[in-house]
């Protein structure tokens, strides 16, 4: 095994290897926003290859949108104050780590699932939110704007409660995103390419926890660790923990095996993404969501009316409330390092003009 130091290293040169990738010297292009028509360009062609690698390439009538990275906000003609808002956006999706205790409960960044600062195709690329709300989210059956989605995965993915709706943060945040949409129109309604964690073809065979323990051992463990509490080194989180306290909750849209998989497979091992088979990913899925984790925060009170009540929304994706190796998953009242289940945000929403709310 390697010691902290080597891996300390090691996240170091695989960040810089992404960095390397995304600083856009061998094509001309730094950003990308356009609707395909038939085959895409060469330049283009070029461009995905080298920020990420070996991804599916767009197809015929596809809208896409790939944005500059930060350092193009320098060049930009607005004001110096917006500037600033953004650049602290940036911080904070980047480093969410320095709201840890007030708003963040586990070891994640944005970031951490969100790569390339949000920007990635097929990495969960965040500005498609700022172009495609208002709207209705099937998650919590009403109409949710910008700051609700990312309300959700402070919720769910940072297991923690979202800065206060209109605060700083919240609205720093928000420009972070809106300013990665920049030039995307609004309510765009073509196929977005690569949004979202795009489903991946069916498994050849069931995915199957025991396989997936075997390619978590040889591809992952050095990161993530043999118990998948990733790294943390001199208070720094190193690596993310995908499973256990201080990872994401049972409520996180990536506890759905299908979501799990299709991150896996695009995104991870950090550095070599599409690397991995089709059928390891979805093995990998199955493993690492055969592991505890903390409470989802619309926990009834009971993990088994808990799985039923969101069954068909969310919960059928997920092994919770199933019982795995003799041990139903979900059934405790851990809700990790915060105190508290659900923040007060989790709540419904009435806009029949009959409500106080
Ligand atoms: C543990 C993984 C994880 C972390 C950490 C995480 N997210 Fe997400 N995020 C997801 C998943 C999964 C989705 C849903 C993607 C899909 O539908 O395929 C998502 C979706 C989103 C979207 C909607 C994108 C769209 O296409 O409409 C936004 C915006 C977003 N996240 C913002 C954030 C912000 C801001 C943070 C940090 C406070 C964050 N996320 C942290 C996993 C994560
Ligand atoms: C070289 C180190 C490294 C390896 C190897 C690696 N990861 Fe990761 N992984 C990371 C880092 C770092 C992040 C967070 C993204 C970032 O900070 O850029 C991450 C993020 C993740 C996440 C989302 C956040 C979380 O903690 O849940 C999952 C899931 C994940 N990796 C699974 C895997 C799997 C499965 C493998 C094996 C196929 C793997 N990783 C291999 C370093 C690694």
């Amino acid at each position: 095994m390697l010691n902290s130091i080597q891996k300390f290293t090691l996240k170091q040169g695989a960040v810089l290897a992404l960095g390397a990738l995304a600083s856009f010297s061998v094509v001309g292009m730094d950003r990308y926003t356009g609707v395909i028509d038939g085959e895409p360009s060469e330049e283009l062609v070029k461009f995905i290859e080298n920020v990420a690698p070996g991804a599916p390439l767009p197809q015929d009538g596809e809208f896409v949108h790939i944005p500059p990275a930060i350092d193009a906000l320098e060049d930009e003609d607005i004001h110096p104050k917006l500037k600033e808002t953004i650049r602290r956006g940036h911080d904070l999706f980047v480093n969410t780590q320095q709201l840890r205790g007030e708003n963040v409960f586990n070891n994640m960044d944005c970031a951490s699932c969100h790569l390339g600062d949000g920007r990635l195709p097929f990495s969960g690329p965040v500005w498609p939110a700022a172009v495609v709300l208002p709207d209705y989210r099937p998650k919590n059956d009403h109409v949710n704007n910008l700051e609700e989605r990312i309300a959700g995965c402070f919720t769910y993915s940072m297991n923690g409660t979202p800065p206060e709706y209109g605060s700083d943060d919240m609205l720093a945040l928000s420009a972070y995103l809106q300013w990665l949409a920049k030039g995307v129109p609004m309510y765009e309604s073509k196929k977005m390419y690569g949004r979202g964690y795009p489903r991946l073809e069916d498994p050849e065979l069931e995915p199957d926890a025991l396989r997936g323990k075997e390619v978590y051992a040889q591809n992952c463990a050095v990161c993530h660790s043999e118990d998948g509490a990733g790294q943390v080194v001199d208070g720094q989180v190193v690596f993310p923990a995908v499973w256990g306290d201080d990872s994401y909750n049972w409520g996180a849209g990536i506890s759905r095996v299908f979501t799990l998989a299709s991150f896996i497979k695009y995104n991870m091992p950090l550095g070599q993404p599409n690397t991995i088979s089709v059928q390891d990913a979805w093995d990998l899925a199955q493993y690492i969501d055969s592991q505890e984790r903390p409470q989802d925060p619309r926990y009834t009170g009971d993990v088994v009316e808990t799985r039923e009540k969101y069954l068909d929304t969310f919960h059928k994706h997920t092994l919770y409330g199933v019982e795995v190796d003799g041990q139903l998953l979900g059934d405790h009242d851990n809700v990790g390092h915060k105190d508290f289940l659900a923040p007060d945000v989790l709540r419904p929403r009435d806009f029949s003009g009959q409500s106080s709310n």
